[in-house]
Order: C-alpha cells, then sequence, then structure tokens
C-alpha cells in the first residue's frame, strides 16, 4: 500500500480537488486497493467544512464530485502514516518542512513536481475569481497524471 497525502493551506479548494481527482485516477487505473489517499491544510480554519462552493463547480464541470469531502489539519501522526505528503505551493512545503520529524522517512515535496515543473506551485485560488479556479484544475490534472504514472512504475517494480 502506498499512501499519499495531499496538502494546502485551508483544504477547502486545492487539496480536497487534487484528492478527488486523483481518486478516480485511481480508480480508472484499477489501483484504487493499492493507493490510500487523504488531503489536509496547514491551517486551522476550515476544519469540518465542505470544500468551497467555487472548487466543487470546477471539478464538477470535469466530472467530479468532490462535496462529501471535509476540511481537516495537518497532525504530527500523518509524517508516519505517509509515504508522500505534496504541498501545493512554496509556504505550505514550509509549513510542513516545519513539522516534519528528523527521522521523517516520508517523500516531503511540491505536487506540480511530477508534472516535470520542480518551482511551480498551484496558486491559492481563494481571493480570486473563476479562472483560477480552472487553472487550478489544469495545474492539478497535469500533476496528479505524472503522479499516477510515478505510483505505477513504483508498485510495479515492487510487486
Ligand atoms: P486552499 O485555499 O489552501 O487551496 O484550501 C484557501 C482556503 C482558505 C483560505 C486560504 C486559502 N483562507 O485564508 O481562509
Amino acid at each position: 500500500m502506498i499512501r499519499i497525502l495531499f496538502v494546502c493551506l485551508g483544504n477547502i479548494c486545492r487539496s480536497p480537488t487534487a484528492e478527488g481527482m486523483f481518486r478516480q485516477m485511481l480508480d480508472e487505473a484499477g489501483l484504487a486497493d493499492r493507493v490510500e489517499i487523504d488531503s489536509c491544510g496547514v491551517g486551522p480554519w476550515h476544519v469540518g467544512e465542505a470544500p468551497d462552493p467555487r472548487a466543487r463547480k470546477a471539478a464538477s464541470r470535469r466530472g467530479l464530485d468532490i462535496g462529501g469531502l471535509r476540511g481537516r489539519q495537518l497532525e504530527a501522526a500523518d509524517f508516519e502514516r505517509f509515504d508522500y505528503l505534496l504541498a501545493m505551493d512554496e509556504d505550505n512545503l514550509a509549513a510542513l518542512q516545519a513539522q516534519c520529524p528528523a527521522d521523517c522517512r516520508a517523500h516531503v515535496g511540491l505536487f506540480l513536481a511530477f508534472a516535470g515543473l520542480p518551482d511551480t506551485p498551484v496558486p491559492d485560488p481563494y481571493f480570486g475569481g473563476e479562472r483560477g479556479f480552472e487553472d487550478m484544475m489544469d495545474l492539478l490534472e497535469a500533476a496528479s497524471r505524472g503522479l499516477l504514472d510515478s505510483i505505477r512504475e513504483r508498485l510495479e517494480t515492487s510487486s
């Protein structure tokens, strides 16, 4: 089992959308029972909340229903539980690195590195308009495809 955690600031826009999108890709690839995924925010403000209506709308335009997800905050156990902790931007990454225990063996990095864009963030769409949510979907899709390829390779070499 490979365990992946998507991380953003509030866990109501980028990371729950990434979770919903990647879950669908895993389902389609027949890998849902080999990869466990979740998402969280580094901040506490939206714990227990459903994803932002604009994220839900952008997701539903691409056939994804993320309405059942609920926000939660990053916790210390996540560094032991997950193999990959994937941050949406440099601020999220810095927060992860600040809390990561010294003996942490998980891969902690930027999600878009899996799209071949090692220094590129998925910009925070919260304070912008609809366009930002569409751009977010495009970036999440590119990164998810790259991540799926990487996970598939890892599963093939380990089985
Ligand atoms: P997310 O977006 O990190 O992609 O979930 C945000 C959600 C809420 C806030 C900021 C970003 N906020 O400041 O409340």
